[in-house]
Order: C-alpha cells, then sequence, then structure tokens
C-alpha cells in the first residue's frame, strides 16, 4: 500500500488573498508531497523490518512514520477545511455545529478567539485543532507539536490550523498572528459540520 496526494479541491490561486497561490504550491506539491513519499519509504523499510523479524529496527522506524504520516494525515484534512470564499469559505456555521460551539465556548467569536490565541502561542512548528472528544461527547481545543496528528491527544480532528512556518512565511513573514487572524475568512464551516456529524453520531 502506497500513499498518494489526495487532490486539491481548489486551484492553488483560489485562496488569495489570504494565502498565496506561492504558499499553496509549495505547500502541496513540495511539503505535503514530501510527507506522502517519506511516509511511503519508511512504510517500505518497517515491512522489510517486519520480514526480517528485526524488531528493533521496527522501533527504529516510529518515529519517521509518526512525522510523515502525521504530516500526510493533518494536510489531508487541513485542505478541505479550506474554501476559496466563493465556494463558501468564511461562512458562518449553522446548525449543530453552531450550537455545539455556543454550548462549548459560548459564542462562535469566543471560540475562534481561543483558538487563535492557542496558535499564536505554539512554540515552533505545530498545530492549532478543534477537535470532537467521543468519550465526553464535548468540543475541544488543543495544540500538537510537529506533526503529530490529533488523535494522540485523543480527539477526533474537526479543524485544523497549520502554523508551521512554511504555511505562512512567504506571505506573512513572522507576523503569524495576521495569518491566524485571515485563516478565518476561508474556513469552510460546512466541511467542520460534516466531520462533526460524523464524529459525533
Ligand atoms: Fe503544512
Amino acid at each position: 500500500m502506497t500513499y498518494t496526494l489526495p487532490d486539491l479541491p481548489y486551484d492553488f490561486s483560489a485562496l488569495e488573498p489570504v494565502i498565496s497561490a506561492e504558499i499553496m504550491t509549495l505547500h502541496y506539491t513540495k511539503h505535503h508531497q514530501a510527507y506522502v513519499n517519506n511516509l511511503n519509504i519508511a512504510l517500505e523499510k518497517y515491512e522489510q523490518a517486519n520480514k526480517a523479524q528485526d524488531v528493533a529496527g521496527m522501533i527504529a522506524l516510529q518515529q519517521a512514520i509518526r512525522f510523515n504520516g502525521g504530516g500526510h494525515v493533518n494536510h489531508s484534512i487541513f485542505w478541505t477545511n479550506l474554501a476559496p470564499v466563493s465556494k463558501g469559505g468564511g461562512e458562518l456555521p449553522k446548525g449543530e455545529i453552531l450550537q455545539a460551539i455556543q454550548k462549548e465556548f459560548g459564542s462562535l467569536d469566543q471560540c475562534i478567539e481561543t483558538m487563535s490565541a492557542l496558535a499564536i502561542g505554539i512554540q515552533g512548528s505545530g498545530w492549532a485543532w478543534l477537535g470532537y472528544n467521543k468519550g465526553n461527547k464535548r468540543l475541544q481545543l488543543a495544540s500538537c507539536a510537529n506533526q503529530d496528528p490529533l488523535s494522540t491527544a485523543g480527539l477526533v480532528p474537526l479543524l485544523g490550523l497549520d502554523v508551521w512556518e512554511h504555511a505562512y512565511y512567504l506571505q506573512y513573514k513572522n507576523v503569524r498572528a495576521d495569518y491566524v487572524k485571515n485563516f478565518w475568512k476561508i474556513v469552510s464551516w460546512k466541511n467542520v459540520e460534516e466531520r462533526f456529524l460524523m464524529a459525533s453520531r
């Protein structure tokens, strides 16, 4: 089984002016592609180590699988969490997801504010997430370092915010806060709601 890049559901320039075509092109064709390639290489080596009954070799590969597999999983979600404004990006959530947000955070604005602060505060590279906790059936915010997938925090990912420098630096330079502020203009709450409904049923 080899993994491949998922289709991007819009053009590289479709998220402008929030995310430039240059960033999207590099982010998808270079960064995400590298996670996919390196995941496949690590899994191939893992299979060989397994065949050779080399357990120590298998353990040594786990970090590469976690990092590159996480990178593949996270970016695959991220692309669908976003949408051009002409395709509903930035349209406010409604229905069950909005109710759940209001119940958990008081208001949508409060949820956005808290997740933004979480994202801005991440030291180094990582992700901020709105997730669903199946244990207590509640929404929950969390941050993950590097490419750790949200499942490592016990949550189902609904909305991810990539704050690796590769996601914004070419356009926003060192001002991560501006990138985070603009991010909300292209969030596909419809996609977040679909993920929420799937996770909560
Ligand atoms: Fe990224």
